[in-house]
């Protein structure tokens, strides 16, 4: 996520919380503990009753994963962290498809890493790729706390070297797990090259596929809008895969390899 959208995206977030608190929707209320798990922008609203009622009723976070989270809370660009009850989902089908070997590309403090990483067995792999040190220091005690460090291999440079440098050494066909979560521009080359990496059966997961509903007027978006856009297009038509979109988080692609 480039740090423009990661503006356009607070502004936009900004804004919709303004205009709740205009329409009387704090009055009376303090903001619950909820509402705080995630400043992303969602489809159905943090601060929903609906969504409050799915997060406590589904919501298992790991011991870890909790202080990660609040430490993430802390720094400014919070907005880019994962949905915590999205990574859940993630590390759900990682267990159901016994994945062994993943990647993730776009880490921030690792959030998700962390919980994919939960998921894969004492031998399992997460190739974890970024380019800002300073993000994944703040997550990297953490980590460790989870007991997970030495099953994330932290590559910082950009991630379409480190994909490549993985298929120069022979791993295509190997990887289990995939998600693409970094600078948008890149989502067709992250999405061409992953699908090289997995192995049949594997899935690829791309997240901020509605971009908070932008896509649906791509013509007066900015280039991320158009990128998100023009993948979706391909990856309807794509046959070298089964695929679902899901309102889940900011909007999230699954895409099955056959
Ligand atoms: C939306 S955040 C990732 C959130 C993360 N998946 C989580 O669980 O909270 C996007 C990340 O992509 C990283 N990034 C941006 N451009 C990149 C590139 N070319 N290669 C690798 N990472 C990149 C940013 O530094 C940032 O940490
Ligand atoms: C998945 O792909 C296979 C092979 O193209 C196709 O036969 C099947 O109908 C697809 N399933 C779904 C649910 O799209």
């Amino acid at each position: 996520m480039t740090l423009h959208n990661v503006h356009t995206q607070a502004l936009t977030v900004s804004a919709a919380l303004g205009l709740m608190v205009i329409m009387g929707y704090f009055v009376g209320k303090r903001k619950s503990k909820l509402s705080r798990m995630s400043g992303k922008s969602h489809v159905g609203g943090r601060d929903d009753p609906v969504m409050q009622y799915l997060l406590t009723h589904s919501l298992r976070e790991h011991p870890a994963l909790k202080k990660l989270r609040q430490k993430t809370m802390e720094h400014q660009l919070n907005i880019i962290m994962v949905a915590c009850e999205q990574s859940q989902f993630m590390a759900n089908l990682a267990r159901l498809i016994q994945a062994k070997k993943a990647i993730e590309i776009g880490v921030y403090t690792g959030y998700n890493a962390v919980s994919i990483a939960l998921a894969l067995p004492e031998d399992g792999k997460l190739i974890a790729c970024d380019v800002n040190e300073e993000f994944t220091n703040i997550g990297k005690p953490f980590w460790k706390l989870a007991g997970v460090d030495h099953k994330i291999d932290l590559r910082l440079q950009p991630a379409l070297k480190t994909l490549d440098e993985l298929l120069a050494a022979g791993e295509a066909e190997t990887f289990d797990f995939v998600f693409i979560d970094a600078d948008k521009v890149n989502y067709d080359n992250y999405y061409e090259k992953s699908l090289q990496l997995l192995r049949k059966g594997g899935i690829i997961a791309i997240d901020n596929v509605l971009w908070s509903g932008k896509v649906v007027n791509p013509a007066e978006g900015d280039v991320d809008t158009i990128s998100i856009d023009n993948l979706n297009k391909k990856l309807h038509r794509d046959i070298r895969i089964n695929l679902s979109m899901l309102t889940v988080g900011d909007g999230l692609t699954l895409a099955f390899k056959l």
